[in-house]
């Protein structure tokens, strides 16, 4: 039976950085027989501008029905002004909640081609492999009531509730063990349970866990202390499983140690492991249609589909060679630019995995 891919390019830069992850995944799709079928919708502000919302029913559908969903990125100014409830995020945040893609997998990864590209020091970034287990269907960024009035004084007033239930917490605390035990062994637990009754309860549930998994290290780490560390010793570190708002943020730092946010995916799962798969940044509305976006983060969001929805391992490995490659052969999108490189645009990136690919 043939497997569905649904494309949702997004806004901003998203269109540019799909061209050319669709034609590596195209590449892929004939160069390992993978049987792949693409159909394409839209999401966040183009949503918007086709719709009125920013996912319609019908594409959170055919989400539904696909074995895979490579996204690009949502939002920008168009929208900003638009009431909280429409917002092209919201169309992002309602695909994670409604395909259940509670896990959400962030690597940051430094290819050595790239160790000058980071703000830190190569001996601080040089290896680095971190992966961040982010939970991403609870917490703070769904949680119930919350709100905006005006109060009787007058004074306008605002909250939010940060819930996890047992339940949401065990099963990522699976994932974040589930994945050290096939990496470094080592889980490192975020949370701020010296302040957060969700956080007390969150390493309750995760030291309970632990039990299944004897031959993982735990740790913990209040999430102050995680973000200082990550800058310090970022080395010191496995996998990293912690809270949506928690992961929110220390995803985005821990991508600049790799050199650029430019460079990182992810892979939204759900029970099952069907997901969604796309870069960690933002669709950049700042440098949209000028085609210098760096688009090797969705073509290693392709790998990452690959490897984790499909087993495809080979595939999935056979891209991150040809990143490796056309990185050895000095391009360089200006993110990721140095001294002595040569820099390219989006589409020649794009151009250059695939050549690459085709070659191996
Ligand atoms: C991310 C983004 C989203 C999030 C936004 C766009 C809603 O920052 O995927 O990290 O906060 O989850
Ligand atoms: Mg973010």
């Amino acid at each position: 039976m043939s497997k569905q891919i649904l494309i949702l390019p997004g806004d901003g830069i998203g269109p540019e950085i799909m061209a050319e992850a669709v034609k590596v995944l195209e590449l892929a799709n004939d160069k390992f027989q993978l049987g792949f079928e693409f159909s394409e919708d839209v999401i966040g502000g183009a949503a918007i501008d086709k719709y009125g919302v920013p996912l319609a029913d019908e594409t959170l559908e055919r989400a539904k029905a696909a074995d895979a969903i490579l996204l690009g990125a949502v939002g920008g100014p168009k929208w900003d002004k638009i009431e909280r409830d429409i917002r092209p995020e919201r169309g992002l945040l309602k695909i994670r909640s409604a395909l259940g893609l509670f896990a959400n997998l962030r690597p940051a990864i430094l290819y050595p081609q790239l160790a000058d590209a980071s703000s830190l020091k190569r001996e601080i970034v040089a290896g680095l492999d971190v992966l961040i287990v982010r939970e991403l269907t609870g917490g703070i960024y769904f949680g119930a009531p919350r709100g905006s009035k005006t109060l009787e004084n007058g004074e306008r007033f605002a909250f939010d509730t940060l819930p996890y239930s047992e339940s949401e917490i065990s099963r990522i605390a699976r994932v974040g063990f589930d994945m050290a035990r096939v990496r470094g062994k080592k889980l490192c637990s975020v949370d701020k349970a010296n302040v957060l009754a969700s956080s007390q309860l969150w390493r309750e549930v995760v030291e309970e866990v632990a039990k299944d998994y004897p031959d993982v290290e735990l740790s913990h780490m209040y999430v102050d202390n995680a973000a200082m560390q990550l800058v310090r010793a970022p080395k010191q570190f496995d996998v990293l499983v912690t809270d949506n708002m928690f992961g929110d943020i220390l995803s985005d730092q821990a991508s600049m140690l790799t050199g650029s946010i430019g460079m990182l995916p992810s892979a939204s799962l759900d029970a099952n492991n069907k997901g969604m798969y796309e870069p960690s940044h933002g669709s950049a509305p700042d440098i949209a249609g000028q085609g210098i976006a760096n688009p090797l983060a969705t073509i290693l969001s392709v790998s990452m589909l690959l490897r984790y929805t499909f087993n495809q391992a080979a595939a999935a490995d056979a891209i991150e060679k040809a990143v490796g490659v056309v990185l050895d052969q000095g391009l360089r999108t200006g993110d990721i630019w140095s001294e002595g490189c040569k820099k390219v645009g989006t589409r020649e990136m794009g151009d250059a995995v695939v050549s690459a690919l085709r070659a191996l």
